[in-house]
């Protein structure tokens, strides 16, 4: 498929979106969000990708949704054309995702980055909801997102003041997985993603759906979802495999089935 706003590449099992609009630091249009989707998706109907990774240039993961494009818009557009309900459908991506961001993630680039199932940030990353700079409010998951992530407290703060999150605070307070140098963001999240795209596919994505149950619903239907889903495990080959494997003491080959 050829698109105008991201580069796709597979390595391996990993499939890999780079956001490439350079010249809006990857500001995210509605086309590219439509695009992130359709590429998500191919990968997640591809049996031979485990892992996608998501990620921007050195100096922006995403800078937000597309200011320019929304400046002009009416509340009725955008509830007729359903804005930003892409982003619901790149949340239901089955495939395990990482987020490498390294430089700005802001608005929508901090929302996008928390629709993946986790974040390695490099050094330089920041992160930030400064919508209310602008006279709105996130709409892409942020109020709901963040909030889970590092907790009220920091979440009030930075959607009610725009206050930007480096790196290491972003660590501290649980919103990213891992900070590494910038230099070697891509290769750590690549060598992540392989890393999972080596389990079965079909329990990562079993395990992946009841980790986000947590967020969903209460303790004991979650740990009910955990239950339905570690038995069903047991109906797969690569159970099978992977226990056959530790107990004759070699690595587990699994066939994602
Ligand atoms: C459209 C954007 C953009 C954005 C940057 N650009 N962010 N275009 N939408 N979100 C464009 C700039 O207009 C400029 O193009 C080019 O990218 C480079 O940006 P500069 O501002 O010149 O770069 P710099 O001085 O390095 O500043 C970087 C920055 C700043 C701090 C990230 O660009 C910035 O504050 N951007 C907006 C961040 C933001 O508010 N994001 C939240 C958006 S709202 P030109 O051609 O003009 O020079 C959102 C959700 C909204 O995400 C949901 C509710 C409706």
């Amino acid at each position: 498929t050829q698109y105008s706003f991201i580069l796709t590449e597979q390595r391996g099992r990993v499939g890999l979106i780079t956001l490439n609009r350079p010249e809006a630091l990857n500001a995210l249009s509605d086309a590219m969000g439509h695009e992130i989707l359709a590429a998500a998706q191919v990968y997640d109907d591809d049996a031979g990708i485990g892992a996608i990774v998501i990620t921007g240039s050195s100096r922006a993961f995403a800078a937000g949704a597309d200011i320019k494009e929304m400046a002009h818009m009416s509340s009725v557009e955008m509830y007729q054309a359903n804005w930003f309900s892409v982003w619901d459908e790149l949340a239901r991506v089955r495939t395990p995702i990482v987020a490498a961001v390294a430089g700005h993630a802001l608005g929508g680039g901090c929302e996008l980055a928390m629709i993946a199932d986790f974040i390695i940030a490099a050094d330089n990353a920041k992160f930030g909801q400064p919508e209310i700079k602008l006279g709105v409010i996130p709409g892409m998951g942020g109020t709901q997102r963040l909030t889970r992530a590092v907790g009220k407290a920091k979440a009030m703060e930075m959607m009610l003041t725009g206050r930007v999150m480096g790196a290491v605070e972003a660590e501290q307070s649980g919103l990213v997985a891992r900070v590494v140098p910038l230099d070697s963001l891509l290769e750590d999240a690549m060598a992540t993603a392989d890393a999972i795209a080596s389990m079965s596919k079909t329990v990562a994505m079993i395990a992946k759906e009841a980790v986000n149950a947590a967020f969903e619903t209460t303790l004991a239907e979650g740990v009910r979802h955990e239950r339905r889903g570690i038995y069903s495990c047991f109906a797969t080959e690569d159970q099978k495999e992977g226990m056959a494997a530790f107990m004759e003491k070699r690595a587990a080959n699994f066939k994602h089935r």
